[in-house]
C-alpha cells in the first residue's frame, strides 16, 4: 500500500508522538498530518526534532469536531488514518468518566463517519485506504494468576470507564467494516513505557518521585501484574500492521513481559539510585502502600503469536534494558519533566493525587 497522506491523531502524546516521528522520518514521500487538541497530556515539545520537516504538519483539532475532521480529509485528500487520540489515565477515567466517553467514543465515531463520506464520496471509494484504531489490552479485562494470555479471541470484559470506553470504540471501527465495508484494522497493546510518557503513569512518576525523594504511592499490596512494551517496539508495530495488516483483522501487541509492580517499583529505585550515584538501598523507604485502585485489574498478559508469526514483528529490548534507557532519559530531561508537571499542568496533577 503506498499511502500519500496520513492523518494521526494524538500524535503530541505519549505514544503518538514517537509514531509520528518514526513515519516522518522513515516516509519523506508520505504527507504525516498530526491532529491533535493539546489536553494535558499533549506537548508539542515531544516532537521537537521532526517539527520543521517538509513532510509534518500539526493540526490543533478536536477529533469530537465532525465537520473539522471532514474538511481536514478532503483538503488533505487522506488515505490513511492510524488514531491514537484518547483519554488514556485509568485513575482519570474513575473521577470522570464523561470526558472518556465523549473523546474515546464519540471521538471515534466522529473520524470514523468522516472518513466515511469522504471515502465513500471518491471514485475509487475504500480502494487503498486503511483506518487503524490503536487500542488497549484492557478491553479484555483481567486475568488471573494463572499463566493465561489475552488471545484476539478473548472476550471483551472491560472494568474501568476508561477501558469500556476503548472497548465501546473497538466495536464502533468493526461496526464499519462490518455495515459499510470500511477498510479498518484494530490492534490492543499492553502496557507501554519509555520517553515523553505523561508522569501520571508509573513508571515515570515514580522515576520523578525517585529523584525528588518523594513517596511512591504503590496502589494495594503491589500485587498487581502487568506486560511490558517499550515504546519504540509498538511504534515498529503500528507502521509494520500499517502497511501489512490484513484488513478487518485484530492484532494483539505485548513483550511478553509480565511484571508485578512492585518489583517493577524495586527495579526502578535501584536503577535511580545507581544513576544518580547514591548508596544501594538509599530510597527504598520511599515506597509507600496506599489504598487501592477500585476495580484494579490484577492482571494483564498478552498473547502477541499472531502478529508475530503473520508480520514477523518482534519486541527487540529486554525490560532491565528498556528500563536503564528511559530512566536515564527522564534523569537527562529534567526540563521536559519540570515543564509538564508545573503550571497548569501541575494543578491538574496535585488535584488527581491530593490524598494519596
Ligand atoms: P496520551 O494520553 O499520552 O496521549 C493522548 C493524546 O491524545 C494527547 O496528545 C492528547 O492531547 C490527545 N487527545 C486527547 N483528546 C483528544 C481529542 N478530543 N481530540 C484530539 N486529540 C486528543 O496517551 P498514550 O498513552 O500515548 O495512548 C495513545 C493511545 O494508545 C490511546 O488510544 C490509548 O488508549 C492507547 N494505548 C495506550 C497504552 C499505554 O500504555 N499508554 C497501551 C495500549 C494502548
Ligand atoms: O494495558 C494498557 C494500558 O496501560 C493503557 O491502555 C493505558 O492507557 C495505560 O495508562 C496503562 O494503564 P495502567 O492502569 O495499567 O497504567 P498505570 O501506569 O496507570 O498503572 C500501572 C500499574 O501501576 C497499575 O496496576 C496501577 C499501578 N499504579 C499506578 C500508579 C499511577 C500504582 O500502584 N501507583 C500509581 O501511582
Amino acid at each position: 500500500m503506498n499511502h500519500k497522506a496520513i492523518i494521526i491523531t494524538g500524535g503530541a502524546g505519549f505514544i503518538g508522538s514517537h509514531v509520528v516521528r518514526l513515519f516522518v522520518n522513515k516516509y519523506p514521500e508520505y504527507k504525516v498530518i498530526n491532529v491533535d487538541k493539546l489536553t494535558y497530556a499533549g506537548n508539542l515539545a515531544n516532537l521537537k526534532d521532526i517539527e520543521e520537516k517538509p513532510n509534518y504538519r500539526f493540526v490543533k483539532a478536536d477529533i469530537c469536531d465532525f465537520d473539522a475532521m471532514l474538511s481536514l480529509m478532503q483538503e488533505e485528500k487522506v488515505d490513511g488514518i492510524i488514531h491514537l487520540a484518547a483519554e488514556s489515565h485509568v485513575d482519570r477515567s474513575i473521577k470522570d468518566p464523561f470526558t472518556f466517553a465523549r473523546t474515546n467514543v464519540m471521538g471515534t465515531l466522529s473520524l470514523l463517519q468522516a472518513a466515511k463520506l469522504y471515502w465513500e464520496s471518491l471514485p475509487e471509494k475504500y480502494e487503498g485506504k486503511r483506518f487503524y484504531h490503536i487500542s488497549t489490552d484492557e478491553v479484555y479485562g483481567a486475568l488471573k494468576m494463572d499463566g493465561s494470555l489475552f488471545t484476539e479471541e478473548t472476550k471483551y470484559q472491560p472494568h474501568s470507564p476508561y477501558s469500556a470506553a476503548k472497548a465501546s470504540s473497538d466495536h464502533f471501527v468493526r461496526a464499519y467494516h462490518d455495515t459499510y465495508g470500511m477498510p479498518t484494522i484494530v490492534t490492543n497493546c499492553s502496557n507501554n513505557y519509555g520517553p515523553y510518557q505523561f508522569p501520571e503513569k508509573l513508571i515515570p512518576l515514580f522515576i520523578n518521585n525517585i529523584r525528588h525523594r518523594k513517596p511512591l504511592p504503590v496502589y494495594g499490596k503491589g500485587e498487581n501484574v502487568r506486560d511490558w512494551l517499550y515504546v519504540e517496539d509498538h511504534a515498529r508495530a503500528i507502521d509494520i500492521i500499517f502497511h501489512k495488516g490484513k484488513t478487518a483483522e485484530t492484532y494483539n501487541i505485548g513483550g511478553f513481559n509480565e511484571w508485578k509492580n512492585i518489583d517493577i517499583v524495586k527495579l526502578l529505585i535501584a536503577t535511580v539510585d545507581r544513576l544518580l550515584g547514591r548508596p544501594e538501598g538509599a530510597d527504598d523507604d520511599l515506597i509507600t502502600y496506599v489504598t487501592d485502585r477500585a476495580g484494579h485489574d490484577l492482571r494483564y498478559a498478552i498473547d502477541s503469536r499472531k502478529l508475530q508469526k503473520e508480520l514477523g514483528w518482534e519486541p527487540s529490548l529486554q525490560f532491565e534494558e528498556g528500563i536503564e534507557k528511559t530512566v536515564r532519559w527522564y534523569l537527562d530531561n529534567q526540563d521536559w519533566m519540570d515543564n509538564v508537571t508545573s503550571g497548569d499542568y501541575q494543578r491538574y496533577y496535585d488535584d488527581m493525587y491530593k490524598g494519596r
